[in-house]
């Protein structure tokens, strides 16, 4: 079946809700998301949206912060745009009706209520409880769903782009490098059929890809299908070495990694060893309030000298009322899993969190695929460099969310009314079905254990080398496996981690030094002459 929108936005989180709603009032759009539409990162998002609005703070000071974290790769263009966006981006979002935390001024008015986290400088952090990201999807989804203009296709998987130079057999690519997205191919997990989405303009806002490691406080959806599908369309890629992986998820095995937000340390949480000893101290004058790279190697590190397999986190000296009220979200959990964190340190460990890298993408978001845009963690815009400043996230998707949706409504009005080329239908003749599950089952538990194990927080060239055979031997397999058999939801995601496991791992062997989010025992200075670049990857054009 083939449907024809003016928008097609794949994935349902803050980037792509907000750029559907304002996309919407110049056309139709669908929304694809592989879940049901608010089972997204943006829900988990606990700490905040950073953000000047103190007296005492500036946007200098907020663009210093940024540029300190992203260790020389920040681009200052896009820092300076984003800060300065922050504000009113914010204010867009309290019209719309989501609901911060405010606080009394020293007049008896009203503000907003700023936390901290790590790196900043000063309180800038906006932030509704510990659950800000729910707030922010609730209120986007309730507008989405109300919204004329929106279809919402849940429980569909997006396969592949479709583009102008694409040969029709199971999307295998012909890359011109100077090619046009048409729409994409998008898998209905009910039915199992594939149907053709054409659109005017396509974006990518699928969030990132913390699957594709064995710990991540990312939910099940962060398969990196964005960047995987838009690499194999031919658009540039960079900075995937920089994957940040969060100091403080719970400790527990049934927690699924359940992260304890920075904003607990912001709120004067301490970082202890097994015998009760602040450790923070050894490795930065910032202590628990360093950058997020700092503080979990500086985790990792005590983990592997005393042979614990966690460390804690302590904010049992705060007054346990305010602790309960300030977060109510994580208290709960904490406790669900026998854990009083207002009575005793609760055990924490370092686990994937944040893709910097992404998709390549101008001011505007759009990529090097025409009417293509990449936004919010798929993308990397330069704002982030080596190392993402906390709650700049957010900030970016809101920013870009607006920028790409206007750049978009151009792109619209700029085509011809009756579309040049109409995507050709999915063709899976000669496949059959898989009886066969438990390899893919097999692949995807291989690919997150090997990243973890070899291309995690400490990084040596013999480890990068190792997880290059392993992932490019699973490869082959899935590479074999997708030939033959029709496409389900599960295979969709193990081509996609194993996609950008591989790329991970090329630019994190093309990184000969260490800086932020990439640490590696061989290079372990910073190298600025040589270095102070991104690390970009293209598919070879191919015929
Ligand atoms: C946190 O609350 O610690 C996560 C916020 C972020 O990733 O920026």
């Amino acid at each position: 079946m083939e449907h024809r929108f003016d928008f097609l936005v794949i994935g349902s989180g803050v980037a792509g809700l907000l750029f559907a709603l304002k996309a919407a009032e110049h056309g139709t759009v669908a929304v694809v998301t592989k879940k049901g539409v608010a089972d997204t990162s943006t829900s988990q998002a606990q700490g905040g949206v950073a953000s000047v609005f103190s007296s005492v703070d500036s946007f200098d000071l907020h663009i210093k912060d940024t540029h300190d974290a992203g260790d020389g790769l920040c681009h200052h263009d896009v820092v300076e745009m984003v800060v300065k966006s922050g504000p009113d981006s914010i204010r867009g979002l309290i019209e719309m009706g989501v609901q911060f935390n405010l606080r009394q001024d020293g007049t008896g008015d009203t503000e907003l209520d700023l936390t901290r986290e790590g790196g900043h400088s000063e309180r800038r952090i906006v932030h509704a409880q510990d659950l800000t990201g729910k707030e922010i999807q609730r209120v986007l989804t309730e507008n989405a769903r109300a919204c004329q203009n929106i279809a919402l296709f849940e429980n569909h998987v997006a396969i592949d782009l479709v583009t102008y130079s694409m040969r029709m057999k199971r999307g295998v690519v012909v890359t011109t490098h100077e090619d046009t997205c048409i729409g994409a191919y998008v898998l209905d997990k009910a039915t199992g059929r594939i149907h053709t989405f054409a659109a005017g303009v396509t974006l990518l806002s699928t969030g990132g890809a913390g699957k594709v490691y064995l710990y991540t406080s990312n939910p099940d959806i962060a398969t990196g299908d964005g960047i995987a599908m838009a690499y194999r369309a031919g658009a540039r890629v960079a900075n995937l070495e920089f994957v940040q992986f969060h100091p403080t998820c719970l400790f527990h095995p049934e927690a699924k990694n359940f992260l304890i937000s920075e904003a607990v340390r912001g709120e004067g949480a301490v970082l202890l060893d097994s015998r009760g000893n602040a450790f923070m101290e050894k490795y930065d004058p910032r202590k628990d309030l360093a950058c997020r790279d700092v503080v979990a190697r500086a985790i990792d590190n005590e983990m592997k000298k005393s042979g614990d397999d966690c460390v804690y986190l302590d904010i049992s000296h705060r007054d346990p009322d305010f602790v309960r009220e300030r977060f109510p979200n994580i208290c709960g959990r904490c406790l669900q899993y026998g854990h009083d964190m207002t009575k005793r340190p609760v055990p924490v460990v370092p686990a994937a969190h944040y893709m910097c890298g992404g998709v390549v993408v101008d001011m505007d978001g759009h990529t090097d695929i025409g009417r293509l845009y990449a936004i919010g963690e798929t993308a990397c815009t330069g704002l982030h460099g080596a190392n993402r400043l906390a709650s700049n996230s957010l900030l970016e998707a809101l920013v870009y969310a607006d920028r790409a949706s206007r750049r978009a409504v151009q792109d619209l009005a700029a085509l011809p009314a009756e579309p040049a080329l109409v995507p050709p239908a999915w063709d899976d003749s000669g496949a059959s079905d898989s009886d066969e599950a438990i390899v893919v089952a097999h692949n995807w538990e291989e690919i997150r254990r090997c990243m973890w194990n070899y291309v995690g927080i400490v990084r040596t060239d013999k480890r990068l080398e190792r997880a290059a055979k392993r992932i490019e031997n699973i490869q082959n397999e899935i590479w074999e496996y997708y030939w033959n058999f029709r496409m389900t939801p599960d295979l969709v995601e193990l081509r996609n981690i194993s996609s950008v496991a591989h790329l991970i791992i090329r630019c994190a062997q093309h990184r000969k030094e260490s800086r932020g989010l990439h640490y590696t025992l061989d290079h372990p200075a910073r190298d600025d002459k040589r270095w102070l670049k991104d690390t970009i990857l293209r598919r070879p054009f191919t015929r």
